[in-house]
């Protein structure tokens, strides 16, 4: 019976299947780790069209290059990433792997990270630039891309033409990277990365709303995220109630909807989010004792090792800050803020590192490191009510 059923099943759902099988066949080939080198280009190809680098794809893509090179997949070969790497032997390929399988794919980028990690001089070396045009669209020298948006030019196109895939429009594509596997590190029952199945139980996916509409709209290559202000504040909604006083007290709530995210708010264990209101005194300082404050997190131990809160918001998902606070003699003003720390676990492990000893060789790095990750927070909702104002 059971069988029978199944077969009904299958044979209704097969037209979507088959293309659902050939994307899954597609991205299994695509992104098989490690991807095979390149070999040799074809007779055919110039100089420039045989060149992995991002600048010779962008002497003819230039919109594409421009939009990449302010992104963050291009530095994925940052200092805090580089930082630990130097401290891997060249020969320990295995260890290597484990990060350059997201933050720098291709065989010629291993190549080019061992060559320095040996000590060989080398010019603009593909690792450093991250994650390259040529690891999401080249394989054996071939393009690859989505169904073409605008007709083709006519005629010889460059590098062979290229072969078109809807794998690049599905959020599969981005998976690679963005989620763990079955075989990946887990953590209080969830997947220490786990933003494709965040998306897949959203209504985005049901209306097939897939990572690139919001993040590639217009195929645009800017991929911005929560180091973004303006990016982050299309994802939620943040409604204030105005402070009120009553019997000497302080009343006001300031609350957050996950309104607009595709996951959860934030996705990984790595950003906070900091929710406060307080009273300051007339040189704008925060008067100690008055500060309530909530976190919006999945925060964890240094080590991974344990969870020790998950408070991120679901799409959909609403948190409010309530303030009833005596009003305290010295305050002129009182702050309702939002925090965004997207950097906020790499802080404390950039610090340990360099508490560690003896320090190693990626120290000036790691400290270079340091200070981005502490200067990458932001204010993403700051509002002072006067106390005039209030008492009005
Ligand atoms: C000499 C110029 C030139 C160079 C160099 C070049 N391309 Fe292209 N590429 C083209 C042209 C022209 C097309 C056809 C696009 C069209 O007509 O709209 C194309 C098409 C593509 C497409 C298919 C776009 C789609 O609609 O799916 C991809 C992807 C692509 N190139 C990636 C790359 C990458 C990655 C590099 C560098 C490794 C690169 N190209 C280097 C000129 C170039
Ligand atoms: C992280 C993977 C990734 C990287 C890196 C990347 N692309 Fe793309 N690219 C995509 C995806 C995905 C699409 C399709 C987006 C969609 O359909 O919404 C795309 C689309 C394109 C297209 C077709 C644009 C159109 O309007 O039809 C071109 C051309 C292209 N990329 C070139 C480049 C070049 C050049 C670079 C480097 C400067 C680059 N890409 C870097 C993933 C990537
Ligand atoms: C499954 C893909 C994946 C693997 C494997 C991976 N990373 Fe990452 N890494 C990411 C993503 C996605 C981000 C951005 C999100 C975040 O901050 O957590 C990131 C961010 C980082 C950052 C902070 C951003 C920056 O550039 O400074 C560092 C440092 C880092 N990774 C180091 C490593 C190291 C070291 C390894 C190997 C032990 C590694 N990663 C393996 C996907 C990966
Ligand atoms: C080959 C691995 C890989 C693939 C494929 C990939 N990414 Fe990434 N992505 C990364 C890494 C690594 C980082 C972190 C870069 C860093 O800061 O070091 C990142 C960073 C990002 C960020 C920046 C988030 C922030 O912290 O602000 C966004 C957004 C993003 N990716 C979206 C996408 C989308 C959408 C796709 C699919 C079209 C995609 N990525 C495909 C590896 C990948
Ligand atoms: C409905 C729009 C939407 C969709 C769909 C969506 N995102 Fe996002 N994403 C956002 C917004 C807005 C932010 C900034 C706020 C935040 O960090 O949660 C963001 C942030 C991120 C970040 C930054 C890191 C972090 O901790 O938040 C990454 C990485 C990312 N998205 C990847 C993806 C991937 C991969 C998919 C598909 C599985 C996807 N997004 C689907 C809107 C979307």
């Amino acid at each position: 019976m059971k069988q029978i059923l199944f077969a009904v099943l299958c044979v209704l759902t097969v037209s979507n299947a088959s293309a659902q099988d050939e994307t899954d066949a597609f991205l299994k080939r695509h992104w098989a780790s490690p991807i095979p080198s390149q070999g040799k280009a074809p007779e055919s190809y110039t100089l420039l069209e045989s060149s992995l680098s991002p600048d010779a794809c962008g002497s003819c893509h230039a919109k594409q290059y421009q939009d990449w090179r302010t992104s963050l997949h291009s530095r994925a070969m940052g200092p805090g990433v580089m930082g630990q790497l130097v401290e891997i032997k060249s020969k320990a390929v295995s260890e290597l792997r484990d990060c350059i399988r997201c933050h720098a794919p291709l065989a010629e980028q291993e190549a080019s990270l061992r060559k320095q990690l040996r000590g060989g001089k080398q010019t603009a070396a593909l690792h450093e630039q991250g994650l390259v045009c040529a690891a999401c669209h080249v394989r054996s020298h071939v393009r690859y891309g989505p169904p073409p948006s605008k007709p083709s030019s006519e005629g010889q196109l460059p590098h062979d033409g290229f072969v078109s895939t809807p794998a690049f429009e599905d959020g599969r594509f981005c998976a690679t990277c963005h989620q763990f596997g079955a075989d990946g590190y887990v953590l209080n029952g969830k997947p220490l990365e786990n933003t494709y199945a965040e998306w897949q139980s959203s209504p985005y996916a049901k209306q097939g709303q897939q990572c690139q509409g919001c993040h590639m709209p217009e195929r645009q290559h800017l991929w911005r995220g929560i180091h973004d202000a303006e990016m982050t504040r299309k994802g939620i909604t943040i409604s204030p109630t105005a402070p009120a006083l009553h019997d000497g007290k302080l009343s006001a709530q300031l609350t957050i909807s996950n309104s607009g995210t595709g996951h959860d708010f934030p996705t990984y264990v790595t950003p906070r989010v900091v929710v406060q209101i307080y009273q300051e005194s007339v040189d704008n300082k925060l008067i100690a004792g008055t500060l309530r404050e909530k976190i919006i997190a999945r925060q964890v131990s240094m080590d991974l090792s344990e969870e020790l809160a998950d408070t991120r918001l679901a799409p959909g998902e609403l948190m409010a800050l309530d303030y009833l606070v005596p009003l305290h003699s010295d305050a002129t003003a009182i702050v309702m803020r939002v925090r965004v720390e997207p950097d906020y676990y790499y802080t404390g492990l950039y610090r340990s590192l360099l508490d560690e000893q003896p320090v190693g060789k990626g120290i000036n790095l790691i400290r270079m490191a340091l200070k981005n990750s502490i200067g990458s927070a932001y204010d993403l909702y700051f509002q002072r009510y006067g106390l005039a104002q209030i008492r009005l």
